[in-house]
């Protein structure tokens, strides 16, 4: 297979074959995942498992579910553990199909249109307005329509409050939140509305382990939904999507406190002093973002940056191809450790200079 331009971060055979290295030596700003992690726990209740592949795993997750209904405060029926937050939104992208149409925000994570189309759905794209104050939300003005937006929003990292979107749970016949981001806000912050599952029967929210937790290899994510819902997108997949591994790590991920709260005090000063590194180099203009990455508008070529940061630097930072809204005036770069984020702006320092 030949390697070609990514759609997603974190491919880093790519960027191997790009920087000339092998793959480990590659500095990944490309892919938002939280430096601290994956926790230790996680990483150690895999190995105490080890032997438990023998087995299928529960097809109904019961455990999981119990201990992810436990750390959200909502019953276990709500929630559908799945591939990664992409499998279940893929699902969800199958029953938003059957809708009139389904709005999504321009720039927006791209693969909700690969799974959208793949079910030949219809989709409005909205512009998002995200230099504004505030972005005016669509009316559906009549049809049986469906709602696609991630809080906060990637590559943006803008915020929803809950208040903004709870009126659009009248207009849309469903409307689907991906929260993949949310858990970087730390409990006085966020804006999740998992709270509100039980009031609507029409809210999806998706969650996903990957980012926060640092475990993307492992590809554990979950719907929160009606439990009618749940069951008819149970039937619609193969029954063990999660595998045992996965499971345990997750289950002791979401225990470790410890764990969330070194992140929740890391990540604010850290990206502060990110973007205000930024701020201090010619030809950037760094847009303030809530989640663990930053969005960056460039005076010149985002790609160009891309390929000389790798070449000469081993860096690898996320172009914005694949929001053709945003195309080659921007990028995107998760907050790493300050040791990393120095090493950036050094470079950046040298190239832009
Ligand atoms: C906004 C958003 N949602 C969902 C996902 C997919 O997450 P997962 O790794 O859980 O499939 C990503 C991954 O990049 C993302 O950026």
């Amino acid at each position: 297979m030949s390697v070609v331009h990514p759609i997603h971060g974190g491919n880093l055979i790519w960027a191997a074959s790009q920087a000339g290295c092998s793959p480990d030596r590659i500095v990944d700003f490309s892919a938002s995942i939280n430096p601290l992690g994956p926790p230790e726990s996680a990483i150690a209740a895999i190995t105490a498992h080890l032997d438990r592949v023998k087995a299928y795993p529960d097809p109904a997750y019961t455990q999981l579910r119990e201990h992810l209904g436990h750390f959200h405060q909502i019953p276990p029926e709500f929630i559908w553990p799945g591939n990664g937050a992409a499998e279940v939104l893929a699902w969800i992208a199958r029953h938003l199909s059957q809708l009139d149409a389904t709005y999504l925000f321009a720039p927006g994570f791209r693969d909700y249109w690969r799974s959208l189309k793949a079910f030949q759905a219809r989709i409005k794209p909205v512009q998002l307005n995200w230099q504004a104050t505030s972005c005016p939300l669509p009316h559906p003005h009549g049809s049986r329509c469906g709602l696609l937006l991630n809080n906060p929003h990637n590559p943006t990292g803008q915020l929803w409050q809950r208040e903004e979107i709870l009126p659009l749970l009248e207009q849309f016949a469903m409307v689907v939140v991906d929260e993949a981001f949310m858990d970087f806000l730390d409990p006085c912050s966020e804006q999740s509305l998992i709270p509100q599952i039980a009031e609507y029967p029409h809210l999806v929210i998706a969650r996903s382990l990957t980012k926060f937790y640092s475990l993307p290899g492992l590809r554990l994510g979950y719907a929160i939904a009606h439990p009618d819902l749940i069951q008819q997108w149970q039937q619609w997949r193969n029954p063990w999507s999660v595998n045992i591994l996965a499971e345990v790590a997750a289950i002791a991920a979401i225990a470790d406190t410890d764990f969330a709260r070194q992140t929740w005090d890391w990540l604010p000063p850290t990206r502060d002093r990110l973007l205000n590194g930024l701020r201090s180099l010619s030809r950037l203009n760094p847009i303030p973002g809530t989640a663990n990455f930053l969005l960056v508008e460039i005076d010149g070529s985002a790609t160009q940056l891309q390929q000389t940061l790798l070449q000469q630097y081993q860096i690898l930072i996320r172009d914005c191809l694949s929001f053709p809204e945003l195309g080659d005036r921007y990028f995107r770069i998760a907050v790493r450790s300050d040791r990393e984020n120095q090493q950036l702006l050094q470079a950046l320092a040298h190239l832009l200079s």
